[in-house]
């Protein structure tokens, strides 16, 4: 029998490609796309595979518990993998409730849900929950993230997403569902909602318009390419080991200061603007809250245990997704009026 998978958050920025890449990859599948199409989320985004048979979008909230357990009984899902979430730090500051909400409770409305169809038999389910390195803290100059380091969310981000991977871990060790869970470090690439630092530059520099580095700019990130990220979620979605955790990171670490500044310096080219000209946007702004310093990521495992590596240097990754910016300008400019011009006016005003 055809077998039936649920994707939280597919309208988002990873979940499109995640979706995408199952629902093309895999036409044995059925694929179910839950979304509640928040700010962050776009049906635009999965345009091109919408009308196809083993593709169903269902909108809904994972924080209704009632919803979610009608949903799992309608469907019978044999897999769940699990993206959608409030993912924005800057946000988390402003309003630590929803994410609360959505992050932990949601979380633990989909265990339950699941607990509940699978308690008879468990063999071959699987409920697979994605999230981020920003539970493990912050590093100093030297050290990666291993699956083994210990959690020290300083975010109301990094918090709920810790403590939904408990939930998770927690189900596995009291009721044997069958959980695997991944860490990445920051994604990169086409369809990113333009609050994060990478697509907002790009549209900043586009528009001329001056970008925002927060602090002294050395702050660190592991940047990987997001198709990269959902050829490891599929690798870990079939081949994981139940109740085993993978970190999942580029082995590429740049300060924010040295990524803009070659981003600027894509953009230029790429846009035929003399070089060196869009550096002069670079304006250092109050620093945020609570700002982890570093994170960066020991990958090695799934490597190792499972065979996944990233497929593209940082050089051609951000060139690549600079490229579907600039073609995409429809996308951009309807991501960014509305509720998102309030948000940016709101967070940048001093
Ligand atoms: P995103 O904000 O782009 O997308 C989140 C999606 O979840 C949106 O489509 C939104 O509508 C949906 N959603 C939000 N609240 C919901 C709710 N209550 N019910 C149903 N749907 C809801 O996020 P993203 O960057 O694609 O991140 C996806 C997942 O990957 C998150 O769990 C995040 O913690 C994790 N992650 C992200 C990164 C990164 O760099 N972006 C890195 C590591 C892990
Ligand atoms: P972000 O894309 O928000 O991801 P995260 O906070 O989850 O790592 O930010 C990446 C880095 O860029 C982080 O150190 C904060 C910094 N940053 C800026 O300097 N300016 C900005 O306008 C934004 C959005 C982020």
């Amino acid at each position: 029998m055809k077998q039936t998978i649920l994707i939280t958050g597919g309208a988002g920025f990873i979940g499109s490609h995640v979706v995408r890449l199952f629902v093309q990859k895999y036409p044995e599948l059925q694929v179910v796309n839950l979304d509640k199409l928040t700010y962050a989320g776009n049906l635009e985004n999965l345009s091109d595979i919408e009308l196809k048979s083993n593709y169903t979008f269902v909108r809904g909230d994972v924080v209704d518990k009632d919803f979610i357990n009608e949903l799992f009984n309608m469907y019978n899902f044999d897999g769940v993998i699990h993206l959608a979430a409030e993912s924005h730090v800057d946000r988390s500051i402003s309003n630590p409730l929803e994410f609360v909400e959505t992050n932990i409770l949601g979380t633990v409305n989909l265990l339950n849900a699941a607990r509940s169809i699978w308690k008879n038999n468990m063999n071959g389910k699987r409920f697979y929950h994605i999230s981020t390195d920003e539970v493990y803290g912050t590093l100093g100059q030297t050290g990666l993230f291993t699956e083994e380091t210990s959690y020290d969310p300083r975010s109301p981000y990094s918090a709920s997403k810790a403590s939904s991977d408990h939930l998770v871990r927690a189900y596995y060790h009291t009721y044997d569902l069958p959980i695997v869970l991944s860490n990445c470090s920051n994604n990169y690439g086409s369809h990113q909602f333009p609050e994060k630092l990478i697509p907002l530059c790009i549209n900043n520099i586009f528009h001329k318009k001056t970008l925002p580095i927060y602090g002294d700019g050395k702050y660190t990130r592991d940047w990987l390419w997001v198709n990269d990220h959902a050829r490891a979620i599929e690798t870990i979605y079939f081949t994981g080991v139940i109740g085993e955790t993978y970190n999942i990171g580029g082995h590429n670490e740049w300060k924010n200061i040295d990524l803009v500044e070659l981003l600027c310096d894509i953009m230029d080219e790429e846009l035929g603007r003399p070089k060196g000209d869009s550096r002069q946007l670079i304006r250092f702004v109050k620093d945020r809250q609570g700002h982890d310093r570093r994170y960066a990521i020991d990958a090695s495992k799934i490597a190792k245990d499972l065979g996944w590596e990233p497929s593209v240097t940082f050089q051609e990754g951000l060139r690549e997704s600079v490229r579907w910016y600039l073609g995409n300008h429809e996308w951009l400019n309807n991501v960014t009026s509305g509720s998102y011009q309030k948000y940016y006016e709101a967070q940048y005003k001093d």
